[in-house]
């Protein structure tokens, strides 16, 4: 079944176009607005197969490419999902891809430029990708330390799409597509949250998400009282500073 995605922009046409000319598409925007689901619902439109894989420090070239391992006395070579992705010809999305190091990402340069390869070391094979193959990657300039920024030469490989929070008729209609929840509800949600998103004096280290608001709706509906389902399922999740969370809670006792 096809994931829901709500376009707000014209994402769906820029994806078809970096897919057709075989370019390697990275998604920006902070967290819960959308990327992983674009990307989900873009896969079933091709009907192509996604495979992902989370990128963290601890990611070693070997996680991407593969690896030999032990099996009984012999050793074999195990392909990573970078190399199975590349030989089935799949969508590959690497989330997060500023967390992994700089000598990691690398490898991968070959791959998102005209060569589309990918050298295997340990073989000393080279593989190209197939047409179907496609590079997609995501990051959060949000959470960007010193450490945390891609290279420039890593960067321009890449059509950038910028994603964002939707406007609040947008945000309205996600909330209820997904939930269900009364539209009324659905869109005293997405007003609140574009309150709280232009209080920036708040500092709050990320504002209120999409997801945010769809976990609440989830509480409302299962019962929960609406203010409540404000305080546990956003408030709380926005901030540990605790007049901040008052101040957000009084918010919230204004639309509800
Ligand atoms: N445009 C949209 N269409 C449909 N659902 C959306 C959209 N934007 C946000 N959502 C909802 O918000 C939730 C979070 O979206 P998603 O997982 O794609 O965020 P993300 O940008 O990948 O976040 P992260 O950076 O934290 O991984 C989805 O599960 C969905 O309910
Ligand atoms: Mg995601």
């Amino acid at each position: 079944m096809k994931p829901f995605y709500k376009e707000t922009k014209f994402e769906k046409k820029i994806f078809h176009s970096a897919f057709e000319r075989r370019l390697p598409l990275l998604l920006k925007g902070p967290t819960g607005c959308g990327k992983s689901r674009f990307i989900e619902a873009m896969a079933v439109e091709l009907g192509s197969e996604l495979i992902k894989v989370s990128c963290n420090e601890d990611t070693t070239a070997s996680d991407l490419i593969g690896r030999f391992l032990l099996k009984g006395n012999e050793t074999i070579w195990q392909d990573g999902p970078v190399t199975r992705a590349v030989k089935q010809g799949t969508l590959l999305y690497l989330d997060e891809i500023a967390e992994a190091r700089e000598d990691v990402i690398v490898v991968l340069h070959s791959l998102t430029d005209h060569r589309r390869e990918i050298y295997i070391d340990r073989l000393n094979e080279v593989i190209a990708a197939p047409a179907s193959f496609m590079l997609l990657a995501s990051f959060n300039p949000g959470y960007q330390s010193r450490l945390k920024e891609l290279k420039p030469s890593t960067r321009q490989r890449f059509v950038t799409l910028e994603f964002n929070y939707p406007n609040e008729d947008i945000e309205a209609e996600i909330i209820f597509r997904e939930t269900n929840i009364l539209p009324k509800t659905a869109s005293k949600l997405a007003v609140l949250a574009k309150k709280i998103r232009s209080l920036d004096e708040l500092t709050l280290r990320e504002t209120v998400s999409t997801r945010l608001l769809v976990n609440v709706a989830h509480l409302i509906l299962s019962g929960i009282n609406e203010r409540q389902a404000c305080e546990v399922a956003m408030v709380n999740s926005l901030t540990d500073d605790i007049p901040v969370a008052k101040g957000l809670n009084d918010l919230c006792a204004l639309y509800f």
